[in-house]
C-alpha cells in the first residue's frame, strides 16, 4: 500500500523532532549522513527492522548497520574490545562500521540471524542529531531499493522510497558519495570487508595493520560465502552493461574515442581525456587524481543511465586500487558484474 511520506528539510528543528518520534515508534526515515542517505528504524524494534527489508525489496539474510549518536553507546549492544576503543578515538564519529560480538538487546531482525552486530558512528550533524532525539540506536541500511546504488542526493531518495517509508529528510547532496568502510574486529584482527571513506591506507598511518576480505577486490566462486552477506548481492548495476577497461590512459582514451557520439554508449571520462570534450555521451567524472570528486559523482553517474533507455553499454577505465580508488574499483566491480576488457 503507498504511504504518504512526509518530506522535511533538515534544519527544520520541528522536522526533526517528528522524525525522531516516527523513529522512536517504529516507523521508517530516511537521513543524509556524510556517506550516503540511509533508511531509518528502530533497531530494538523486530517489526520495525522487517519494514527495512520490505520497503526496500532487500533478502532479510542481509543484516542491517546500527547506527548510534556516540562510540560509548556501542557497549550496550556489542561486546566492545581494546583494539575497537583505539579505533574509535582515531576515527569515530565517521565513515568506519565496526562488527563486533552482539549483545541480546539488537534483534535477530536487524543482524540478519548472525551472532554480530555492524556498529557505526556518523559525523553529519543531522545524522547525529536526530540518532540523538531518537534515543534509540538506529539500525539503517542505505536508502536505495536493493540493487540500486546508494542515494548520495535527496533527489535518489525521493525517486526509490517515496510513498514506501514515512519521511524524508532532505540534506542535499552527502559528502563522500561512497557508503562506510566496514571492518570486522571479530578474533581481534582487522579484516576489511567493504572499503570506504577511512581507507586502508589511513589505518596503517595510524599504525593498524588491515587484511582485505578476497570478496572486495575479487568473484567469489558460486559456494564461497563472504563474511558481509551484502557484498554477494548484484549491486550498483544500472540496466546497461558496465565494462572495465584495462589499460593506459592513451589507450582507454583512443578506445573510448572509438565510440564517440554513439547513442547506444556511454563514455565515463576523466577530464584530462581532451580528445573527448565535444562528445554528447561522455560523462566526466572529474580529474584522474582527484578520487573524492569522482567517489561523490559516482553513483549519480550510475543511477542517471537508467533515465537513458538507448543505452546499452558503458564504458569506463578500471579504477586504481589504492586510497579511496579501492572503494571506487570494488564499486565499479560490481556494477560491472566483475566485466574487465584489456587493452
Ligand atoms: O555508509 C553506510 O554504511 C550506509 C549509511 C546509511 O550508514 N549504510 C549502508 O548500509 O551502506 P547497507 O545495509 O547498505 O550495507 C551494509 C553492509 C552489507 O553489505 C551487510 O551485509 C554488511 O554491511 N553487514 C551488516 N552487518 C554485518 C555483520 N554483522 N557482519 C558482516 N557484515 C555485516
Ligand atoms: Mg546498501
Amino acid at each position: 500500500m503507498r504511504k504518504n511520506t512526509e518530506i522535511v528539510r533538515s534544519d527544520d528543528e520541528n522536522g526533526l523532532q517528528r522524525a525522531a518520534e516516527i523513529l522512536r515508534n517504529g516507523g521508517l526515515v530516511a537521513f543524509p549522513t556524510e556517506t550516503v542517505y540511509g533508511l531509518g528504524a528502530n533497531a530494538l524494534m523486530e517489526d520495525a527492522a522487517r519494514k527495512v527489508y520490505a520497503a526496500k525489496g532487500r533478502p532479510s539474510d542481509n543484516p542491517l548497520i546500527v547506527h548510534l549518536s556516540d562510540a560509548d553507546e556501542a557497549k550496550k549492544y556489542c561486546y566492545t574490545s581494546d583494539l575497537f576503543d583505539r579505533l574509535a578515538e582515531c576515527f569515530l564519529p565517521g565513515p568506519l562500521t565496526l562488527i563486533l560480538p552482539k549483545r541480546e538487546l539488537i534483534s535477530d531482525g536487524v543482524t540478519g540471524g548472525l551472532a554480530t552486530v555492524a556498529v557505526r558512528v556518523p559525523s553529519n550533524p543531522v545524522a547525529n542529531r536526530l540518532i540523538r532525539l531518537a534515543g534509540v540506536p538506529v539500525a539503517a541500511p542505505s536508502a536505495n531499493l536493493s540493487g540500486k546504488p546508494s542515494c548520495t542526493t535527496f533527489a535518489h531518495v525521493a525517486e526509490d522510497m517515496d510513498g514506501r517509508i514515512d519521511m524524508i529528510i532532505d540534506g542535499g547532496s552527502c559528502q563522500i558519495g561512497l557508503e562506510s568502510t566496514i571492518l570486522s574486529l571479530i578474533g581481534d584482527r582487522i579484516v576489511m570487508l567493504r572499503p570506504g571513506g577511512i581507507t586502508k591506507e589511513m589505518l596503517e598511518a595510524k599504525g593498524f595493520s588491515v587484511a582485505l576480505d578476497k570478496a572486495v577486490t575479487e568473484k567469489l566462486a558460486e559456494n564461497e560465502r563472504p563474511l558481509a552477506p551484502g557484498m554477494k548481492y548484484r549491486h550498483y548495476a544500472p540496466e546497461a552493461q558496465v565494462i572495465l577497461l584495462d589499460g593506459d590512459d592513451r589507450s582507454v582514451e583512443d578506445f573510448m574515442h572509438g565510440y564517440l557520439n554513439d547513442p547506444s554508449v556511454a563514455l565515463i571520462g576523466f577530464e584530462e581525456y581532451t580528445t573527448l570534450a565535444r562528445g554528447s555521451n561522455v560523462c566526466f567524472i572529474g580529474r584522474e587524481s582527484d578520487q573524492q570528486t569522482q567517489a561523490n559523482r559516482l553513483f549519480d553517474l550510475l543511477r542517471s543511465f537508467d533515465h537513458h533507455p538507448d543505452v546499452r553499454r558503458v564504458y569506463c577505465k578500471l579504477p586504481e586500487r589504492h586510497d579511496l580508488g579501492l572503494a571506487i574499483y570494488n564499486r565499479m566491480l560490481k556494477a560491472s558484474g566483475y566485466r574487465i576488457q584489456k587493452l
